[in-house]
């Protein structure tokens, strides 16, 4: 999307403060693990800059990087400095806002893993914490190779840094993904943290929630009373959800690899998506009761049969091919990837939703790397009208069954109804639209669907804030409705650990199935069957 940024900055480069807003209210200290990657150089910093450059954060605040590297304060500004311009989207010309708010980073070195680091650690954060006032509210982001995740918290706890007593000062950690790589090993993962936090101090993030769009499938459909009464069984057909990128393996490789497209973004930002659009109306919108519903689609999920599971769980792995114009390789030529590796860089399923609401109608999923556009959206596919009026209109003679496909040039006036659409666009040109059937102009009744459409851009003439501003704010504010509840994950992994294991039993597939700069692997095609319509190309 090509909004341009419309907030107003004041000659101090920050901000101005829009009339009405939300904000961190107490003074806080952020601890992030993993200061040197990608993740904290290209979206933590900038988003926390990004919030406190529009006057979110309150006066006070200290902001400290851990990382396995030899390194100063000085060098960590000036690095995190180059890699959000490079990476975040940090404009050159705010370069001068961006010194006064690093001069409350700081950088302490210690392995993650090594015991001793951590009193230091402690020792550092208190002297800053008494030099700027604060109180000592901590949130502390892990944003590390997961394997270090339960490392972490342990020693954080050993070293008296967490607390599981409720009150002041809070003490939060945000947990990236992936939570476990499995059913199993989340519920390790999960029993051993909650032996020192509490569940409210654990934020799971998905970013995919911190997305204004995802955001609006709540506003949508429970902000107008003219949808709702529609999203069932009854008018529904089917729908798609798609997270389609054009781009390769990105990130660290051999993450991606031990992974694959299901663990990285199936079970998490799909399955999200998914409880979004099939979620009850909670009775308020507070985080336990979102979460409430959302853990009963997740429950709900219907699977196919796990011993016939190519019937309905397609995966694939690109090939070389072409994206715009310019030969791209393969993801077994990629840097870092073995060679004859079995990664799915593609997955496409279809499952069930056993509710009242939604018994009966196929949830057509599907997200993959390299492929022809990068585009994620939801469209809900309705049925067609029940009385086929409009197929056989004789004019000039009775067709009998025949159905003409002319239009506009015979007399016939036939008219195939094409069945309406529902689509949510996440990204990247934000925005839902609702596509009909209308009359076409002309002597004869000719139908052709057309589309009502919502563009963020053209409506709100505003920036809209990157999703990791959205959730790191709603950490340091303690509102957890748009993290992961423990259910949540279990539920998403109960889901999803079946379709692994009967991979495993599988004999290798036959990658690569589809070409860079396609629309994935044809067999997933066949998964739309009894559907009105196919996969929607966007
Ligand atoms: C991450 C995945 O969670 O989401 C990546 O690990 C993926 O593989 C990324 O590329 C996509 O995020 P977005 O916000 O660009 O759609």
């Amino acid at each position: 999307m090509n909004a341009s940024p419309l907030v107003q900055t004041e000659p101090s480069g920050k901000a101005k403060a829009p009339a009405a807003r939300v904000q961190v209210a107490e003074p806080f200290t952020v601890v992030i693990f993993g200061i040197t990657g990608a993740l904290a150089g290209g979206k933590l910093l900038p988003a926390l800059f990004s919030l406190w450059r529009n006057d979110y954060f309150p006066h006070s605040f200290v902001i400290v990087g851990v990382g396995r590297r030899e390194k100063s304060d000085a060098q960590l500004r000036a690095d995190l400095r180059e890699a959000a311009q490079a990476h975040g989207g940090l404009p050159a010309e705010l370069g001068e806002a961006w010194d006064r708010f690093a001069a409350s980073l700081f950088y302490h070195r210690a392995d993650f893993a090594v015991a001793e680091g951590y009193p230091a650690l402690a020792g550092r954060l208190q002297a800053l914490e008494k030099e700027r006032g604060l109180t000592g509210n901590r949130l502390y982001y892990l944003a590390t190779d997961p394997e270090a995740f339960p490392v972490i918290v342990e020693q954080l706890a050993d070293a008296k840094l967490l607390h599981r007593e409720p009150g002041l000062p809070w003490t939060r950690v945000v947990i990236e993904k992936p939570f476990g790589k499995d059913l199993a090993s989340a519920r390790t993962l999960d029993q051993h943290i909650l032996r020192f936090l509490r569940e409210e101090q654990i934020y799971r993030i998905d970013h995919y929630l911190g997305k204004e769009t995802v955001q609006n499938l709540l506003s949508f459909r429970f902000g107008n009373a003219i949808f709702e009464p529609v999203f069932n069984r009854r008018y529904v057909d089917h729908v798609q959800i798609t997270m389609a990128e054009s781009v390769g393996m990105e990130g660290p490789r051999a993450f991606y690899d031990r992974a694959g497209a299901l663990r990285d973004v199936v079970q998490n930002h799909l399955l999200q998506l998914l409880a979004f659009v099939a979620m009850e109306p909670p009775i308020t919108l507070a985080a336990k009761e979102i979460r409430d519903e959302k853990v009963k689609v997740l429950d709900s999920l219907s699977p196919g049969d796990p011993g016939d599971i190519n019937r309905w769980v397609v995966r694939g792995q690109y090939g070389a091919g072409h994206m715009d114009g310019e030969p791209v390789r393969g993801y077994r030529e990629e840097e870092g990837v073995p060679d004859g590796s079995t990664t799915e860089t593609y997955v496409a399923l279809r499952l069930g939703v056993e509710t009242w609401r939604w018994a009966g109608v196929p949830f057509l999923l599907r997200a993959g790397k390299r492929l022809a556009e990068r585009e994620t959206e939801i469209v809900v596919g309705f049925k067609r009208p029940p009385l086929r009026l409009f197929t056989r209109v004789p004019r000039d003679g009775d067709l009998g069954d025949r159905t003409c496909q002319c239009m506009d040039v015979c007399k016939c006036a036939i008219a195939q109804v094409e069945p309406s659409t529902l689509v949510f666009r996440i990204q990247p040109d934000e925005g839902i639209s609702l596509s009909v059937s209308a009359k076409r102009p002309g002597m004869q009744l000719a139908l052709q669907p057309v589309r009502m459409d919502f563009r963020y851009d053209e409506s709100f003439r505003q920036a809209m804030p990157k999703a990791y501003e959205r959730l790191l704010l709603d950490a340091l504010r303690g509102d957890s409705t748009l993290f992961m509840r423990s259910e949540e994950v279990m539920a998403a992994w109960g889901f999803v650990t079946p379709i692994l294991e009967a991979w495993h039993q599988q004999p290798s597939p036959r990658f690569p199935n589809y070409a860079a700069g396609s629309w994935g692997p044809a067999e997933a095609d066949g998964l739309k069957d009894g559907c009105q319509r196919g996969w929607r190309q966007p």
